[in-house]
């Protein structure tokens, strides 16, 4: 089959994640790059698209030129990735949804619940695919995870214990830099800061893990640093449908951090423990056992841990792979509906508009529980009740 053809919004020269996002749609060389509207500043993106490569007629100035200019033409693209800040997530989604274009839209999906509800119904509607960039879930020892625990080794899921914290943004002196002040600002990341930026992928993993869904929650949130409207830094307990307990720190001041993304998760049969700056190792330990160590890519593992490893054990894989399991997933449902058939079951792991309203509803929920002493809130979203 010819490749799929891929676009951009955002992601321009000096971004953050639009470079993660080129090198991770390449990796199986599933995606071509045809289209791009890559900045907020026209020129640039224009500029920039063209020397990615793509052809001069689809490298766009603006986002809405993009979705005129593409779904005028007959080989329009096949998928976009939106990776711009989080205030223009669901304007840019719905439109292209609508068109009947799928979207890989970065995480936080929307600002409001009201807007994530329509982005799930849309893509519903239209049957058009809305992924969310957890990308983290990618990682092959944490599909083993999740499958160990469905396959029961753990038992009853007791406690799982995930932190997401960093210390990039600790810096009082650097906090007006504009690449970090729009984190903070509502206008433009909308009313939660570090919960909205990593909390909710520590969430997302916890559900992904553990097959539940947060129920109701509790949370305080702290500006450390005093100019910051939103929060740097946030604990959250949670309360599974499923039993469980999640206790999830998330922070950006945490110096010394560096991607510090841990979980642990505790069963009545056993224990699991994974960092995401050691990815290759996984600890699993019995109840009154021996701890074990299982290597990435060695033998009998679950067919998701199979299926979300390229090279042999030892060689390290790391983020760019874990995110090209989101391309090669998506790479596979695409194929599925353009062919008329089912994907296979072991490529629906990527994140959908669902995973991602489940998050906005959690962080709405965050928030007014941090605004009320940490009083317990239901986190579910209202389509979801
Ligand atoms: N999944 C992850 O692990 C992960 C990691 C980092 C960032 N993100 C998300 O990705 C998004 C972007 O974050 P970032 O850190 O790359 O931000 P950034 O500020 O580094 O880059 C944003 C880019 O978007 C461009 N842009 C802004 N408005 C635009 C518009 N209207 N049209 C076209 N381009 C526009 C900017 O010019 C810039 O190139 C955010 O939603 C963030 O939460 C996700």
């Amino acid at each position: 089959m010819s490749k799929l053809t891929w676009g951009m919004i955002g992601g321009g020269e000096g971004s953050q994640i639009g470079p993660v996002h080129r090198i991770c749609s390449a990796l199986d060389a599933r995606f071509a790059m045809t289209a791009g509207a890559l900045d907020a500043d026209p020129a640039k993106g224009r500029d920039f698209a063209m020397r990615l490569g793509i052809a001069e007629d689809r490298c766009y100035g603006d986002w809405k030129d993009m979705l005129a200019g593409e779904t005028s033409r007959k080989d329009r693209i096949d998928l976009v990735t939106v990776a711009t800040p989080n205030a223009t997530h669901y304007k840019i989604t719905k439109a292209f949804l609508e068109a009947g274009i799928h979207v890989l839209c970065e995480k936080p999906m929307t600002v409001t619940v009201e807007e994530a509800e329509d982005i799930a119904a849309t893509a519903k509607r239209t049957g058009a695919i809305c992924a969310v960039n957890y990308g983290y879930t990618g990682y092959s020892l944490v599909r083993h995870m999740r499958s160990m625990v469905a396959r029961g080794d753990l038992g009853q899921l007791r406690l799982i214990v995930v932190e997401f914290s960093h210390g990039f943004h600790a810096d009082a002196a650097d906090a007006d830099n504009p690449r970090m002040r729009w984190r903070y600002d509502p206008a433009q990341a909308g009313i939660s800061g570090q919960f909205a930026d990593c909390g909710i992928h520590a969430l997302h993993m916890a559900s992904y893990v553990s097959g539940q869904n947060a129920r109701e929650l509790s949370s305080d949130f702290v500006s450390t640093i005093s100019s910051r409207k939103l929060e740097d830094d946030a604990m959250v307990n949670v309360r599974m449908d499923g039993g469980t307990t999640v206790r999830l720190w998330t922070s950006s001041v945490a110096v010394g951090s560096f991607h510090g993304f841990n979980i642990r998760v505790f069963g009545e049969k056993g224990g699991l423990r994974w960092a995401q700056q050691w990815p290759d190792q996984l600890y699993w330990t019995p109840v009154n056992g021996r701890t074990e160590v299982i290597e990435r890519g060695s033998g009998n593992l679950s067919a998701e841990a199979e299926r979300a490893t390229r090279i042999a054990t030892g060689h390290s894989e790391g983020m760019l792979v874990a995110f090209a399991n989101i391309y090669a997933d998506l790479a596979e449902a695409i194929a599925a509906k353009k062919q008329g058939r089912t994907p296979p079951p072991l490529a629906c792991h990527y994140p959908t508009a669902v995973d991602g309203l489940r998050s906005i509803a959690a962080i709405r929920a965050a928030v007014e529980s941090s605004r009320n002493v940490g009083a317990w809130v239901d986190a579910r979203p209202p389509s979801l009740r």
